[in-house]
């Protein structure tokens, strides 16, 4: 049976965009079906694209996860976590539509029987439909399982038959160090083509990562101011306020660097730092990111202390509420030294870039959530105003605000009015929401659809994991609770406060980081 879908004229021009490329009939297998990135993420965004009309009209769903339960109950909870979170109220008649589409298998991923049953689901479904369908297996489970899950479907055969009909797209984290990271994309790569493969950023799916892009290199006024003779700093900030929530067991090994900066920040790293590509292919576009990845070099263990901070969160105030600290969370060992905020220095080592420093910080239970970029340009060369007059310039800076309240500002010095010259900041501001006055799609959707439709732009190629791990992999060691330079306790910072007074002790003479 057909989805039916609501269109409307008026939404998003990406997602009609997506629309009128059909995506080749498709089922879409969920490992760890049951979980919260299912729950929370993928099944409403799934209900999102239904609504829009973009999901293929054969479209099959197929969770797997360990819990026993028949396929009705797995509707219901598709149905309470598509009704819980989807971003628009559901259409009574394109929910039912999309949930008629659903199977549930249940088994443990190392079991040969889950996959052969797995394939005789999916035969089913080419048979019901006369035609074969593509075929995308999620795995959206905990990452020790990410292996065993592509082994068994090599040595099941599921991994084979045209390439394009078979994609496999793997969650985050891609590894723990580099040696996983490697040892993964070879077991990935033994049984798939590296076309086959999208490994899930989800950042590289939000508009505003890819308004980057737009920004850049859809206006021509920024391009020469662009590079060190310009640009003073860049500042990076990934803040939450909230703290682990229930993720203690997988947080408590990864820690701020693996959980955001390895990808998400490296990859807004690389939006701001990369090279015009000379076309939007996927190639194009990875090569140029891989490219400013290797010119970022690997920190020497001795540098390691004058360009990284760590440090874990006390109990505070956040949200107007008392919140425990770190230690006190829920699941999280008393003597914990995973961190909860991770700041660092890096320089971007070639011809635009060198001599700029890029500062990057992501914590949680920060005094708000903001995730945005502030690139500083340089002062003026000379101030020909009095000594009054001068007070209040600063320089230049253009801040790309991915969330809340996405847009671009850019501030510059104004005369305030009145008799005197006097300077102070103000700002010209372009706000997504007013100027486009749609709800953007939600990261996941985009990266559903690509992934269906083989288009692997926004997904990161296996260079490209590997290179951010080069660079985070010597702090991730060095940091690591058996590492001489271990320092017992870690500095800590108020829930709900700026972060560690320490993260600034990376920061160049007379500079500060901004506000959170
Ligand atoms: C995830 C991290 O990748 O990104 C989470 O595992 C983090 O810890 C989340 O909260 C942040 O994503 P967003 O889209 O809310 O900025």
């Amino acid at each position: 049976m057909a989805i039916a879908a609501i269109t409307a004229e008026h939404e998003n021009p990406l997602v009609a965009g997506l629309e009128r490329q059909p995506v080749a009939p498709t089922a879409l297998v969920i490992f760890g079906a049951t979980g919260d990135l299912a729950r929370r993420k993928l099944l409403p965004a799934l209900y999102n694209l239904a609504h829009e009309g973009a999901l293929p009209e054969r479209f099959h769903l197929v969770g797997i996860s360990r819990q026993e339960k028949a396929h009705e109950d797995y509707r219901a909870e598709c149905e309470q976590a598509i009704r819980a979170f989807s971003r628009r109220a559901p259409d009574e008649d394109v929910l039912a539509g999309l949930l008629d589409q659903v199977k549930y298998l249940p088994g443990v991923f190392d079991d040969p029987g889950v996959y052969a049953e797995l394939g005789r689901t999916l035969d089913e479904f080419d048979e019901q439909t006369g035609e074969r369908l593509s075929r995308a297996f999620y795995l959206s489970t905990a990452p020790d399982f990410f292996s065993v899950i592509v082994g068994q479907l090599g040595g099941s055969g599921l991994s084979r038959r045209s390439e394009t009909e078979v994609r496999v797209i793997i969650e985050k984290p891609f590894g723990a160090s580099l040696k996983q990271a490697r040892e993964l994309n070879a077991r990935v790569l033994s049984v798939f083509d590296e076309s086959q493969v999208f490994r899930i950023d989800h950042y590289l799916g939000k508009e505003t990562v890819q308004n980057m892009l737009a920004f850049r290199f859809a206006n021509g006024m920024f391009e020469p101011l662009w590079n060190r003779n310009y640009i003073d700093q860049v500042q990076i900030t990934a803040a939450e306020d909230l703290g682990i929530g229930g993720r203690a067991g997988y947080y408590d090994q990864a820690g701020a660097l693996r959980d955001l900066i390895q990808n998400h920040m490296l990859q807004l790293l690389c939006h701001v730092a990369m090279e015009p590509p000379g076309s939007f292919t996927a190639e194009e576009v990875r090569n140029e990111k891989v490219k400013v990845l290797h010119a970022i070099a690997a920190p020497a263990e001795d540098d390691i202390p004058e360009m990284a901070v760590r440090a874990q969160y006390a109990a505070g105030h956040s949200g107007g509420e008392d919140v425990p600290g770190y230690l006190e969370e829920e699941g999280v060992p008393a003597d914990s030294i995973t961190e909860t905020y991770a700041a660092l220095r890096l320089e971007v080592d070639n011809w635009r870039w060198a001599g700029v420093p890029f500062y990057l910080r992501a914590g949680k239970r920060l005094a708000r959530k903001i995730t945005e970029i502030a690139i500083t340009l340089k002062p003026v060369p000379h101030l020909a105003f009095s000594q009054d007059g001068s007070l209040g310039v600063q320089p230049n800076q253009l801040i790309l605000t991915l969330q809340p309240n996405e847009g671009v500002t850019l501030q510059l010095g104004a005369k305030i009015p009145g008799t005197r010259m006097l300077i102070r900041p103000v700002n010209m501001e372009f706000l997504y929401g007013t100027s486009f006055l749609s709800q953007s799609p939600e990261a996941y959707e985009r990266l559903i659809m690509d992934a269906m439709r083989g288009d692997p732009t926004l997904f990161t190629r296996n260079d490209e994991v590997e290179a951010q791990w080069q660079i985070c992999d010597p702090i991730v060691k060095y940091w690591a609770p058996t590492h001489p330079a271990t320092p017992g306790p870690l500095s800590q910072y108020e829930a709900g406060s700026q972060g560690p007074p320490q993260a600034n002790d990376i920061l160049r003479e007379g500079e500060s980081w901004r506000a959170i």
